[in-house]
């Protein structure tokens, strides 16, 4: 075989077989495929596309291409969560105690965040000594033991995937709907859970601004997933605003805590509650919905997701006295009040602005190496749709560095937009795919 053909047949508008994908995820991996023809590849396929067929062959041999994590040692049907990401998503903060203390089995594999705020493990070590850096044997033994564990990404989790996305960054070969589904769905198939839940995301915050594209990548990660033998449903929620009201590390902590005390704001409690029921539901916990949701109202009423959340972050070498008393939590400087310069209703908020305002105050990273700081953030009192007078606080700004605030109040102020009326209310979650 060779990758010239295979590059001339996609270029044509031909499927590759599962034979030539994985020889040449194979070769690849074993660095025996020049970057300047995985490149070429990767335009054809941007431009050709590919059959349902493909996608799925291309998914299984990237998740083959590295370790397939063993989960057999874990007593349960496990089911993971992920989320395409946006701005405040502390969606795993909260709803995994929750879907743990029901009795699912959480065995996560999480990633630090490039972008406006940090992932989860970054937002995680707000608790002081907090680590995911535990082996494969500690993860599944604590698993057994507490229900719950989040571990680190492994170099080996399909490395291929890693490789052709530094390729497809640099080449502009990212926005092909089947590249992304197969490039998501190869890590979550290696990080070895028997079923999937996935929180695809769309509107300004979103990578899928369009609902259509979202719900189109929805559909195609649900058929890779069921594909490949794991029960698999997807969540379409809005990131036209930030989710809830918390953006920044430990300030989402903090939600994420008065949450699971039975404080949330209302879409962070209704998106928890519905991507929960999913997972109770193909974890075979609950037989419907309505069963579901009283699994999770009773597991905060109760006390036991806060109480799991403490448990887990204790067992990972945290101190977990900040669930009880989240004053400990890292705290920034300054606040400043963010004041309505008009008065009516606020429209709309350009939420990727806002991701990027707390970058500014550095609560994310620009490269891999940059230092996150994990109090600073903004927390909203004004959303769309709600009425304002001039003057109102839109939101408090916490931060450490003036210059730094200056400069993140100017751009916070131009990301949101005011009317005379109240602008049409889209449903929060926009569908489910399952
Ligand atoms: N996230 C991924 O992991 N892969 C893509 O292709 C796009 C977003």
């Amino acid at each position: 075989m060779r990758m010239y053909d295979l590059i001339v047949k996609k270029r044509n508008g031909g499927a590759v077989s599962r034979d030539e994908l994985e020889y040449m995820i194979g070769e690849s991996t074993q660095d025996r495929i020049p970057d300047y023809q995985m490149s070429a590849m990767m335009m054809a396929i941007y431009f050709r596309g590919m059959t349902e067929e493909e996608t799925l062959n291309l998914t299984m041999a990237m998740a083959h291409s590295g370790e397939i994590l063993d989960l057999s040692g874990i007593r349960g049907i496990k089911v993971d969560k992920h989320s395409t990401g946006g701005v405040g998503d502390k969606t795993s903060l909260a709803l995994i105690p929750m879907v743990s203390a029901c009795g699912i089995p959480v065995a996560k594999m999480s990633g630090r965040g490039l972008g406006h705020t940090g992932g989860t493990i970054d937002k995680l070590e707000s608790f002081p000594g907090f680590s995911t850096g535990i082996s494969t044997e500690q993860f599944t033994r604590q698993v057994n033991r507490i229900g719950i564990a989040i571990m680190g990404q492994t170099k080996d989790l399909a490395p291929a995937d890693k490789k052709i996305y530094a390729l497809r960054d640099v080449t502009a070969t990212v926005d092909n709907m089947s590249l992304i589904a197969s490039s998501i769905m190869s890590k979550k198939l290696a990080a070895g859970a028997d079923a999937i839940v996935l929180d695809v995301k769309t509107g300004s915050g979103a990578f899928m601004k369009k609902e259509e594209d979202a719900f189109a990548l929805a559909e195609e990660m649900v058929r890779i997933g069921n594909g490949a033998g794991r029960r698999t449903r997807a969540v379409i929620s809005d990131m036209d605003q930030p989710l809830g009201r918390a953006v920044g590390n430990a300030l989402e902590v903090k939600e994420a805590i008065d949450t699971l005390q039975g404080n949330g704001p209302e879409d962070f409690v209704e998106l928890c509650m519905t991507l929960g029921s999913q997972m109770l539901i193909c974890g075979g916990a609950a037989g419907d919905e309505k069963q579901a949701r009283s699994m999770l109202e009773n597991v905060i009423a109760d006390g036991s997701a806060l109480r799991r959340l403490a448990e887990f972050v204790e067992a990972q070498g945290g101190d977990a006295s900040a669930v009880w008393d989240p004053q400990l939590l890292p705290q920034a400087q300054e606040t400043w009040q963010i004041l309505s310069p008009a008065e009516g209703y606020v429209s709309h908020i350009a939420c990727d602005e806002i991701g990027i305002c707390s970058l500014i105050l550095g609560g994310g990273r620009e490269t891999k190496d940059s230092c996150i700081d994990l109090s600073v953030g903004f927390v909203l009192q004004k959303k769309t749709g709600d009425a304002v007078q001039k003057g109102d606080i839109l939101a408090v700004m916490h931060g450490s560095d003036a210059q730094k605030m200056e400069q993140a109040q100017k751009r916070f102020l131009k990301a949101y937009q005011f009317s005379d009326h109240a602008p049409a209310k889209l449903p929060f979650i926009r569908g489910i795919i399952s």
